[in-house]
């Protein structure tokens, strides 16, 4: 698969097929993320493997009481309904929990890049997540980034340190379906991808 195909066919996925996943598939898309590029080189980012039945279920339980909470913002009664419809996470189906943190300890004396701006260690870390995704869809495997929840609750269920930052929970596994080729948020109506970016000259 050519790198752009690869750039097309990566999804955001919610729905996964049983298939495990071999270690040597999550080893290397955890390399892919790691050859990412970091501000200073400081490689900010730092990977939990949700193994623990118990802490899933935990982390299952932040994303639908902040869902339940998303919900009462949204009054378009028909609205409100299309949310409640839509799969957003897959945190006790896919074979694969991954947590990805985002080290603020890597900070030194001087850190290249740094100075005035410590978000370019998030920006690394987000690099470091596209290269792991595009590993996954390359290998024909796929990932689903679940951000709805309280970061600080889940930082706790993990018990890290607490200069690691959580920049999201990583459901891995085998996609079972595609979404007919674009976001499964644009195949459910919900929202349509735009055909361009914005493109200013000055
Ligand atoms: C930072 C970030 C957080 C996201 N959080 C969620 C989430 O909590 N639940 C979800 O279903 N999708 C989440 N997504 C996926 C987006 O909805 C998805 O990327 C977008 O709809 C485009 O679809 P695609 O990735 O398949 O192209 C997140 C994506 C990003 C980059």
């Amino acid at each position: 698969m050519d790198i752009y195909t690869c750039i097309a066919k990566r999804r955001d996925t919610r729905h996964f097929t049983n298939e495990p996943v071999p270690e040597e598939i999550l080893n290397k898309a955890i390399m892919a993320a790691h050859h990412g590029p970091s501000v200073g080189l400081t490689e900010p980012w730092r990977f939990v493997r949700v193994k623990s039945e118990e802490k899933r279920e935990q982390i299952k339980n932040l994303f639908t009481k902040a869902s339940k909470e998303a919900e009462k913002s949204v009054i378009e009664p028909k609205t409100k309904e299309k949310y409640k419809s839509l799969k957003l996470e897959a945190i006790l189906d896919a074979p694969i929990g991954l947590a990805i943190f985002c080290d603020h300890g890597v900070l030194d004396d001087f850190t290249i890049g740094t100075i005035g701006n410590a978000n370019t260690l998030e920006w690394s870390c987000a690099c470091a997540i596209q290269n792991m995704w595009l590993s996954l869809t390359a290998e024909g495997f796929g990932a689903g980034w679940v951000s709805i929840m309280d970061y600080e609750a889940f930082a706790d269920i993990l018990e890290i340190p607490k200069n690691w930052k959580p920049l999201g929970y990583f459901c891995i596994g085998k996609p079972a379906t595609d979404y007919d080729g674009e976001p499964m948020l644009q195949n459910e109506n919900w929202k349509k991808r735009s055909k361009k970016p914005l493109i200013i000259e000055v």
